[in-house]
């Protein structure tokens, strides 16, 4: 049960609205905190989860707008300490598409601009904004985080829960855990790793937390390119003894759908995949290299070892 269910959001407000690219980017990415004091959400959230936001106006069909959920990336007790203000990073959705012109077979170009992406955005210090939620039980720290150890996959804005998920670890007054973290992210440019500073200074005070990054159009020393999650921990043989094949670790993975298919093909082609997918009986006999997106989902399913926030 939400607090602020769909139907009945609740007013917060804007304290803090800042790009959070490592620099000058072609994205435009946001860090948008929201102060939600005096409603139920007030101390009722949890890094992992997610909010609702009610952009005003109408959509296409003439119907109030509907809610949009977006990952919360404060720790759970908020980026001022005490539940009060919730925040999230926001990637402006703009995509130019050809669509039909008005004469048959013509296409004209446009730019699509995302409506509740933009409007976040857009909002600044101050202004009010209708909330809803706090949504999701699954995707979380256990309540007994030192008993395990910790691999977080993100792509782009999936880094999100991870940010609220490392301070709740490493960096609040109740840690920190001495349990081993990596965090894993992939990116396009060296520009688009998201709350950059924050994550190598954090690894630089904590010797347990390693901060990996896969930067995916850039050549890399050796010639290559960056390549993808997938591909960069199938080369970290290290962390397969030190971290896949032990009993205490658990995976997260957040960002785009096709991270889920690589990662899983990856684990299965290696051998490590028990302890994070189960395979149903009559896939067993179809290689991981021919596993595709559609039937993965049907036949691969996420263990309890391994929490899943793909889109
Ligand atoms: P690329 O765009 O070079 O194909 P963002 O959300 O900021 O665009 O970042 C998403 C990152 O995830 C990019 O580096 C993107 O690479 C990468 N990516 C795209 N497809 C996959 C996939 N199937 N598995 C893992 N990473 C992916």
């Amino acid at each position: 049960m939400q607090l602020a269910p769909p139907t009945q959001p609740v007013t917060g407000k804007v304290v803090e609205n800042v790009p959070c690219l490592n620099g000058k980017s072609s994205s435009f990415i946001r860090h948008i905190s929201i102060d939600v004091t005096g409603t139920p959400l007030e101390g009722n959230f949890r890094a992992g989860q997610a909010f609702g936001i009610v952009p005003p106006g109408i959509d296409a069909r003439g119907r109030s707008e509907k809610v949009r959920l977006y990952s919360i990336s404060s720790p759970s007790r908020g980026e001022d300490g005490e539940g009060k203000v919730l925040s999230t990073t926001c990637k402006r959705a703009l995509e130019e598409l050809d669509l039909p012109g008005e004469e048959d077979s013509t296409l004209e170009h446009q730019l699509f601009t995302g409506k509740c992406s933009n409007y976040l955005c857009n909002l600044q210090v101050g202004d009010e904004v209708q909330v809803t939620g706090p949504a999701g039980k699954r995707f979380l720290i256990p309540q007994d985080p030192e008993q395990h150890d910790y691999l977080f996959l993100a792509t782009g804005t999936g880094i999100a829960p991870f940010r609220g998920m490392l301070m709740d670890l490493l960096d609040s007054p109740a840690s920190p855990v001495s349990s081993e973290i990596h965090l894993v992210m992939g990116a396009p440019y060296t520009t688009d790793l998201l709350y950059h500073d924050y994550f190598v200074q954090l690894a630089r005070r904590h010797p347990n937390f390693h901060y990996h990054t896969v930067v995916s159009r850039e050549i890399q020393p050796d010639g290559t390119k960056g390549g993808y999650i997938h591909h960069y921990l199938d080369r970290q043989i290290q962390l397969h003894e030190q971290l896949l094949k032990q009993d205490r670790t658990l995976m997260y993975m957040c960002g785009l759908a096709g991270m889920q298919l690589g990662v899983f093909k990856m684990l299965a082609a290696r051998g490590l995949g028990d302890p994070f997918i189960k395979i149903k009986d009559d896939y067993l006999d179809v290689e991981p290299a021919d596993w595709d997106s559609k039937s993965i989902r049907r036949n691969v399913r996420p263990t309890h070892r391994c929490m899943l926030e793909v889109y």
